[in-house]
């Protein structure tokens, strides 16, 4: 499929996973490894677009022909991509973004004390990206997010799309040996319209192919090359 149906289009994705620094030398993390996100990147640049990756750790060689930004947590991921989306016709949440950073950050590393416990890491919330971009006024802008469940996928993306307020929310099921740092990938893409299209497990191409062709669908015409 070569058909250059994002051409003249700018789209955004985040992939990966933020890191929230606890002290110096530690983080709390994710498994995201960046492949669906780079996935999306590759088919963008093959369909034609203008492509920006805001990458959170990633360990995979850059997609060619997209501009990658590096970032490593959730408040630096938020800037690029607030700033990336500005111009932007789609944006996608691939990201696998913390839910919760550490209320305080420990400018030296945390030691031991023998003999007695450790201090609890209090958390605080961090600011939903998805949920944002999707609240800000955006003039025909597509955003799309990711959701990974273990429980009643269909329905808990069911409220999350309608709780996030974006346009397209894939929706996948995670698990011990299922999609991450996997090739292949299988969900649902749920659309804020109604639409349910079902992806069978293949590559992490063919699920972002769907994606692409569901943006498509929804871009404004003209607004492209
Ligand atoms: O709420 P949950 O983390 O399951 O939502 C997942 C979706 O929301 C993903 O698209 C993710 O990139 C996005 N997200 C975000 N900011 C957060 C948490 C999640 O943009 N703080």
């Amino acid at each position: 499929r070569a058909a250059p149906d994002l051409a003249g289009r700018h789209v955004v994705i985040s992939a990966g996973g933020t890191r929230e620094a606890i002290d110096p030398v530690r983080f709390i993390g994710n498994r995201s490894s960046g492949l669906q996100g780079y996935a999306l990147a590759r088919t963008a640049v093959a369909r034609g677009a203008r492509v920006t990756v805001v990458a959170a750790n990633v360990a995979l060689p850059d997609p060619a022909g997209a501009r990658v930004v590096a970032v490593e947590s959730a408040a630096q991921m938020r800037a690029a991509v607030l700033e990336a989306a500005e111009d932007a016709d789609a944006v996608v949440m691939a990201a696998a973004v913390a839910d919760f950073r550490p209320a305080d950050y420990r400018d030296s590393k945390i030691k031991k004390v023998p003999g007695a416990e450790p201090e609890p890491i209090r958390l605080v919330k961090n600011p939903d990206i998805l949920a944002e971009l999707s609240a800000r006024p955006r003039g025909g802008q597509v955003v799309v997010g990711f959701a990974a469940e273990t429980d009643d996928v269909l329905n808990a993306g069911r409220e999350k799309l309608a709780r996030k307020g974006c346009d397209l929310l894939v929706v996948n099921e995670v698990g011990a040996d299922l999609a991450f740092g996997r090739p292949d990938n299988a969900a649902v893409v749920l659309a804020a319209d109604g639409a349910e299209t079902p992806v069978p497990r293949g590559p992490k191409e063919d699920l972002a192919d769907v994606v692409w062709d569901l943006v498509a669908e929804r871009l404004k015409p003209g607004a492209g090359a």
